[in-house]
C-alpha cells in the first residue's frame, strides 16, 4: 500500500456562512477566534439584508465575500430566502450562522439548511424574544439573564436551544451597561459552539 494513504488527513474546516443586520461584533469574534486559530472554521461569505450594515466592512476587512441582498428588493419572503440559499451554496456554505441578522425565515430557507442553522439571542431564552431583550429582562426585573444559542425554526427565537450563559443584572444597570455585559457573553458562547460543531459534538438538529 502506498503509505501516504495511511496518513491520517487533516480534520476538513468548518465552512460557514454568517447573515448580519447591524453592528457585527458577533461575526468580529468569529473571525478573531479563527484569526488566533482557536476555531477550525472558515467564513466563507457573509451577507447582509441591509445595505451599508457595518458587519460587511468586518467581513471585507478580514478578506471575506461580503454581499448585500436586501430584503426589500424581493417580493415575497420567498423568494429573498431563495437568494439567500442560492448564494450560500455558490459559496459552499455548511453551517449558517445568525449572528444579528434580523428576519424570519422561510421552511423554503429551512429545508435547503437542515438543522444546520444557529442563532444568538440576547436573552435566557424562552424568556424575552424578539427584540430589546435587556430591556425587557430589566423592564421585567429579572436578576439573572444572558444570551442563548439555538437551532432556528420558523418561529422567532424559538428553537431547540444549543448553549446559554448568564449574566446577572446589576442594581445600577441600565440597557447599554447590561446590554454590553450580555454581548460580551454573547461572543465568548457563539464561539465555543462553534468550536463544539467543528468537533463534531453538536451535530446538524433532527427534528
Ligand atoms: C446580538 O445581541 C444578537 O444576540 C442579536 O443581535 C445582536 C447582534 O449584535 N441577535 P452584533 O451585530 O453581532 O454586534
Amino acid at each position: 500500500m502506498d503509505s501516504r494513504a495511511k496518513m491520517t488527513a487533516p480534520p476538513s474546516s468548518l465552512n460557514l456562512g454568517v447573515l448580519v443586520s447591524g453592528v457585527g461584533s458577533n461575526l468580529q469574534a468569529i473571525l478573531d477566534a479563527i484569526a488566533a486559530g482557536t476555531l477550525n472554521a472558515q467564513v466563507k461569505v457573509v451577507i447582509a439584508n441591509r445595505p451599508g450594515a457595518p458587519a460587511l466592512d468586518r467581513a471585507r476587512a478580514a478578506g471575506i465575500p461580503a454581499l448585500t441582498i436586501p430584503h426589500k428588493d424581493f417580493t415575497s419572503r420567498e423568494a429573498f430566502d431563495r437568494a439567500l440559499v442560492s448564494a450560500l451554496r455558490e459559496a459552499d456554505v455548511h453551517w449558517v450562522v445568525l449572528a444579528g441578522f434580523m428576519r424570519v425565515l422561510t421552511p423554503e430557507f429551512l429545508d435547503a439548511f437542515q438543522g444546520r442553522i444557529i442563532n444568538i439571542h440576547p436573552s435566557l431564552l424562552p424568556a424575552f424574544p424578539g427584540v430589546d431583550a435587556a430591556k425587557q429582562a430589566l423592564d421585567y426585573g429579572v436578576k439573572l439573564t444572558g444570551c442563548t444559542v439555538h437551532f432556528v425554526d420558523q418561529g422567532v427565537d424559538s428553537g431547540k436551544i444549543i448553549a446559554q450563559r448568564a449574566v446577572a443584572v446589576e442594581a445600577s444597570d441600565d440597557v447599554a451597561s447590561l446590554g454590553a455585559r450580555i454581548h460580551a457573553a454573547e461572543h465568548e458562547l457563539f464561539v465555543s459552539v462553534l468550536r463544539e460543531i467543528a468537533a463534531g459534538r453538536i451535530v446538524p438538529f433532527e427534528a
